[in-house]
């Protein structure tokens, strides 16, 4: 796991259970780099990242549960538009609020982490500038409390 990550799930509110995506106290916004969305490619970048990531999150045995039997397009469509809101780009999230979509899952700590780190790689693969990719974890971290709930 990444410092910037370990960094922000220690800081992440304790108060966001079942909080819409628009009450986040820190989110969904990055901050003080404009040029982020760019980095990630723009929603072309975005989807073929999202391609990427639910590919390796198929293969891992921690993630690939949750995945195997879901509506793996219509999450990837989804998870494109949440990162480009919270890259600043031109998009509009129109899914439900974390606490919502991740209700009954039993999502632990060991199948987050191992989401991260398979999106970590997928960045890599990629080629995106670290610090980008640090500034999307660092804004995706608090998400935590609505997304592990076992
Ligand atoms: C910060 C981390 C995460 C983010 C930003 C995120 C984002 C999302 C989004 C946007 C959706 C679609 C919402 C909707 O259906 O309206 C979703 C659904 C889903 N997520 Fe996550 N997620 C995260 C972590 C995880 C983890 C760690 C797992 C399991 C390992 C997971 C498993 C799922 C599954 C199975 C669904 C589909 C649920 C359903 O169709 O009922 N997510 N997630």
């Amino acid at each position: 796991m990444s410092l910037v990550l370990a960094l922000a799930l220690m800081a992440a509110p304790a108060t966001a259970d079942a909080m819409p995506m628009e009450h986040y106290p820190t989110l969904p916004h990055v901050g003080g780099a404009d040029h982020t969305f760019t980095e990630f490619g723009g929603k072309d970048g975005l989807t073929a990242l999202m391609d990427d990531a639910m590919a390796r999150w198929l293969r891992n045995p921690r993630t690939r549960p949750f995945f195997a039997n879901a509506d793996q397009a219509r999450i990837k469509h989804l998870l494109v538009e949440q990162i480009c809101v919270v890259l600043n780009g031109p998009c509009t999230y129109e899914g439900r609020s974390m606490a919502e979509a991740h209700r009954g899952l039993n999502v632990t700590q060991g199948a987050f982490y191992a989401l991260v780190e398979e999106l970590q790689i997928a960045m890599n693969g990629r080629h995106i500038p670290f610090s980008a990719q640090n500034r999307l974890l660092a804004a995706l971290a608090p998400m935590h409390k609505d997304v592990i709930t076992h």
